[in-house]
């Protein structure tokens, strides 16, 4: 039997319990994964809560969790990438990582390198595509410098480095307390709130040339939109609701085994590390949910599995 975080009524935290149901079969181009760690997102709490109805509504009782690491526990007809007992790391196919087994796009996944241990592997996938992708389509690249909101957090922290890997300057934002975590991951930091872009300023010769938001607040945006000279160079994936208003862009996330190879070779290189505030086991769903919707994680916060 395999055991999984589920709800089945919308609401907080409280919601969630551990149901005990036969591992999923793999169909066509899937595997099955013996999960080993898989990460939060806030975009699990926005499905929990029903705040997500409208784009996606739960089917209950309803899983949770997108990004997981483990290890390869049944093959479906049509995989030639893997095989059973390898490790792995990448999205699941569907909501469902928060479980002792799950199903995965074999198309989707990448070789999990032995050196990375397994809370960093299971949260890299989904905040690592997200700031990847992110910072792609806004042309950061070397010799430019970029504004990143929410730079402690779960996106914002690979975008720090994922920018700085790039060959950019970073200015980030966020709470004292992570200052020096900023520092860390090669960012300017600055306090977010009132007068952001007067900071911003106090610590940069010239404007920076673009800017990507995690944090979705007014501040944000419109420090964005007072800095940085082309609007096109400035997009959220946390207020998609103001986008017109401000002539930004809105950002998502695009998934590839190729952009996911890409971050796993940046940790090999020493040049992204995945930051886990803290783990917990399937049981402690509540504390986990309930510590990722303080807004306030440094880093990922994951379920390890023994
Ligand atoms: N569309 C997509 O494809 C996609 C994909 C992934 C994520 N997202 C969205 O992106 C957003 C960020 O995701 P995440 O995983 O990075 O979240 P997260 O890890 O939960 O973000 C937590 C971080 O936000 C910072 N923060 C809180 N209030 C802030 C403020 N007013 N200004 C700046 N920083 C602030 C906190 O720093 P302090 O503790 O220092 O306050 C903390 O480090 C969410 O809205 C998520 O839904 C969208």
């Amino acid at each position: 039997m395999s055991t999984a975080i589920v709800f089945t009524e919308y609401g907080g935290p409280e919601v969630l319990r551990l149901v005990q149901a036969a591992p999923p079969t793999p169909g066509e181009g899937q595997i099955r994964v013996r999960v080993r760690a898989a990460g939060l997102q806030p975009a699990d709490t926005l499905l929990r809560s029903g705040r997500f109805r409208a784009f996606m509504p739960a089917r209950f009782p309803q899983r949770l969790g997108n990004e997981l690491a483990g290890v390869v526990d049944a093959v479906g007809p049509g995989v030639e990438q893997f095989r059973f007992g390898e490790q792995v790391l990448g999205p699941a196919a569907a909501p469902g990582a928060h479980a002792d087994h799950v199903l995965a796009d074999a198309a989707q996944l990448v070789a999990k390198p032995d050196g990375l241990d397994w809370s960093q592997a299971g949260a890299l996938s989904a905040s690592g595509q997200t700031a990847a992708t992110c910072l792609s389509d806004l042309g950061v690249g070397p010799g430019d410098t970029v504004l990143i909101h929410g730079a402690a957090g779960g996106v914002g922290s690979m975008a720090v480095q994922i920018a700085v890997a790039r060959g950019a300057r970073v200015v980030g934002t966020a709470s004292e307390r992570n200052h020096g975590f900023l520092r860390e991951l090669g960012a300017v930091p600055v306090e977010y709130g009132p007068g952001l872009a007067e900071r911003v300023r106090s610590v940069t010769d010239a404007p920076p040339d673009a800017a990507f938001d995690t944090a979705g607040t007014a501040d944000a945006l419109e420090a964005s939109t007072e800095l940085v000279a082309d609007r096109s160079r400035i997009g959220t994936v946390a207020a998609a609701a103001d986008v017109e208003r401000y002539g930004i862009r809105r950002m998502s996330t695009r998934r590839s085994a190729e952009q996911l190879r890409e971050l796993v070779e940046l940790t090999r290189a020493g040049r992204l590390t995945v930051f886990v505030q803290r783990t917990f086991g399937l049981d402690q769903a509540y504390d986990a949910y309930k510590e990722l919707d303080s807004g306030h994680v440094r880093g990922k916060l994951v379920f390890l599995m023994p």
